[in-house]
């Protein structure tokens, strides 16, 4: 297995590759890639780790080395939130960038399975897809949204909130991945009650978690080593999936049956080609059945300026 991370020099593209170079299965190749010159460097430090997973970085102006035989591509290449910015903010510069990366992926490694981290997700995975479609090589069960953030996020407050071992906590978490797009199904947690304004509050506070590490880092940047972490988890997930492992679950917003929008974050089963079986996300109490009505003009709106920026 190689898994390539781009954006590699970033404050997530960093945390990202230390804790895939530590936790990837034995055996994989790791490669780094970004437009910044340190990039080489940041390999060539990781690479003093003693752990059986090989590690070579990139920079320049061409991916082309670090995406070859890639099994696995994870992208945070773009830019980050400042303080008063949202997500959607970040469209201009992020969408040009995941667009070329997607034209160079097509190329070199088509049938690799894309993780996108780059912002705003509900539209550049949007972007991806029909970048990819326009070059003749779109397989819907490998392209995905990398939403596990929202994930962790969801069992570290819920665990906080309930003094629950948040080892133990599972949250799934639907729809997309900003702002009243993202809906923890609180109701669906094993052990757990919550009364009505807990999950307003609870859910309010996980939609808007992002903003809460923006305005704590003060300019500084946004979340990038919790989403390091949630991105190497499901790297991992996908990785040990595509070599064979079953029972690999994980909410992605990824195409599926386009119930509710044509890119949807819902748990999917993962095996050797990707996305093997879209599960059902079960049965919601009607505040989360509210929040799903209540969200996917937002979402389809999003995935349409994706889709129009590609034509
Ligand atoms: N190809 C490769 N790398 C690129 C490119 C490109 N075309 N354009 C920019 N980069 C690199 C930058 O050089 C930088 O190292 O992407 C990296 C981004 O890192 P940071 O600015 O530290 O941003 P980070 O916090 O990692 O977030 C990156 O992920 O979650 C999203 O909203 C976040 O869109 C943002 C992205």
């Amino acid at each position: 297995m190689k898994v390539s991370v781009i954006g590699a020099a970033g404050g997530i593209g960093q945390a990202l590759a230390l804790l895939l170079k530590n936790n990837l299965p034995a055996g994989t190749d790791l490669a780094l890639y970004d437009i910044a010159p340190v990039t080489p460097g940041v390999a060539a430090d990781l690479s003093h780790i003693p752990t059986n997973v090989s590690i070579k970085g990139f920079s320049g102006e061409d991916p082309t080395p670090a995406l070859e035989g890639a099994d696995v591509v994870l992208i945070s290449a773009g830019v980050a939130r400042k303080p008063g910015m949202d997500r959607s903010d970040l469209f201009n510069i992020n969408a040009g960038i995941v667009k070329s990366l997607a034209e160079k992926i097509a190329k070199v490694c088509p049938t690799a399975c894309i993780g996108i981290i780059t912002n705003p997700v509900n539209t550049t995975v949007a972007i991806a897809a029909d970048v990819l479609k326009k070059e003749g090589v779109y397989d819907k069960r490998k392209l995905f949204g990398v939403t596990t953030l929202d994930l962790i996020r969801s069992e570290a407050f819920v665990a906080e909130l309930k003094g629950k071992d948040p080892l133990t906590m599972d949250v799934p978490v639907i729809g997309g991945h900003s702002g009243v797009t993202i809906l923890p199904l609180l109701s669906q947690v094993e052990g757990v009650e919550f009364s009505h304004e807990e999950v307003v509050a609870l859910t309010d506070r996980i939609q808007n978690a992002g903003t809460e590490v923006v305005e704590a880092k003060a300019g500084g940047g946004s979340a990038t080593l919790s989403m390091g972490q949630a991105a190497c988890r499901f790297g991992i997930s996908l990785v040990k999936a595509l070599q064979g492992e079953s029972n690999v679950v994980e909410c992605a917003y990824v195409e599926g049956n386009g119930k509710h929008a044509r890119f949807f974050a819902q748990p999917v089963l993962l095996g050797k080609d990707g996305v093997e079986q879209i599960l059902d996300y079960g049965p919601l109490s009607e505040f989360e059945k509210s929040a799903l009505d209540g969200m996917l003009e937002t979402l389809v709106g999003d995935i349409k300026i994706g889709e129009e920026f590609v034509k």
